[in-house]
């Protein structure tokens, strides 16, 4: 397949948010492993899977929970939080082989995340944090898109928001934004890519515009923060032009919003785009916090119109087109050097303690 971005295994994703996952079995695909998740009754801690039955293969999603226990809808083999079979039908002997993976869970910040790579690797302390999402004072509106495109493009397309011009006009695109030149600091070390841009005198695009009730021009600083591979997070700043946060770092008369994204690989040319808008404005304000549910997911939907466009059209060009970049791409190039460094590390043999 054309234009794949290589799966960095061992490393967190986020497979769901915390309140899709449940006492419903919920089937998600990670890095190309069908994953079925549930919370236990018992202590409401949350399980993931293999979401494949050992016997024909059925997919544990679609069977039933008997306790903390998923009976496989086929033929009944039953496994417990751990993957390991405990019952058979038919027999009392359970073959020693009969246990799927189960994979290291961490719920943090209302995300739930996995990881697929080497269990002995996963430290849920590496987990990067978004604590907007469920801190007290912060509302939160929040969905999820699967694309049919590579992650790498979603990837491309986040950390160069020049695109909200011309992709998202009438919503949050103004002509500042792609006029506006960006500043870029990588730490390879940490795996993290930050673009800021800051436009100190801007037309107020209609998202921020009808929410926080500013007329008039703006100062609208945009500061990305990505953590390779999954957790983005947009800071986004907006307040009346010339007003500046005090000396002391408060800034009561600015909007502070945080957009929060987590980019999933879901399988080849297949991610789930999770989105959020979180705010500690107007927070009991029903109407604000819907006008910014629905105009993030018209905003959402076009990228994910734009990118599986993208992706069919990458899929009928000639092998090896040379693409162009300038100025704007430097975060997403920075971002791909260091997905290539996770993959090339992650496959590195481990060392194994015997
Ligand atoms: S496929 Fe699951 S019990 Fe047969
Ligand atoms: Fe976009």
């Amino acid at each position: 397949m054309p234009h794949m971005t290589a799966f960095a295994r061992n490393q967190w994703y986020v497979a769901a948010f915390a309140h899709e996952v449940g006492r419903d079995l919920l089937g998600r695909t990670v890095l190309g492993e069908p994953v079925v998740l549930y919370r236990t009754e018992t202590d409401g801690t949350p399980v993931a899977l293999a979401d494949r039955c050992v016997h024909r293969r059925y997919p544990l999603s679609a069977s039933g929970l008997d306790g903390d226990r998923i009976v496989c809808g086929y033929h009944g083999f039953t496994y417990d939080t751990t993957g390991a079979c405990v019952y058979v039908p038919g027999q009392r002997r359970v073959p020693r082989t009969a246990r799927v993976a189960a994979y290291p869970v961490a719920e943090v910040d209302s995300l739930v995340w996995v990881w697929i790579g080497d269990p002995a690797l996963a430290d849920p302390a590496t987990i990067p944090r978004a604590p907007h999402l469920d801190a007290p004072g912060w509302v939160t509106v929040r969905g999820m898109e699967p694309i049919a495109c590579d992650y790498g493009l979603l990837v491309d397309n986040l950390l160069d928001l020049s695109h909200e011009t011309y992709l998202h006009g009438g919503h949050i695109g103004t002509p500042e934004v792609a006029e506006t030149p960006i500043t870029t600091e990588v730490d390879e070390g940490a795996g993290t890519v930050r673009v800021s841009r800051h436009m100190d005198d801007a037309e107020c695009p209609p998202f921020y515009a009808r929410s926080t009730g500013i007329d008039g021009r703006i100062m609208r600083w945009q500061d990305i923060e990505y953590h390779a591979p999954c957790l983005y997070l947009l800071h986004s700043r907006v307040a009346p032009v010339g007003v500046l946060p005090e000396p002391d770092g408060s800034d009561p008369d600015a909007f502070h919003t945080e957009i929060t994204y987590c980019i999933t690989p879901s399988a080849d040319g297949e991610v789930y785009d999770f989105w959020a808008v979180s705010r500690d404005w107007a927070t009991g304000d029903a109407e604000v916090t819907e006008f910014l549910r629905s105009g993030n997911h018209t905003v959402v939907m076009q990228d994910v119109d734009a990118l599986n466009l993208l992706q069919r059209t990458l899929g009928t060009e000639r092998a090896g087109y040379q693409e162009l970049s300038i100025n704007i791409d430097t975060g997403g190039l920075a971002a791909r050097r260091i997905l290539a460094r996770l993959v090339e590390e992650g496959d590195k043999p481990v060392e194994r303690v015997r």
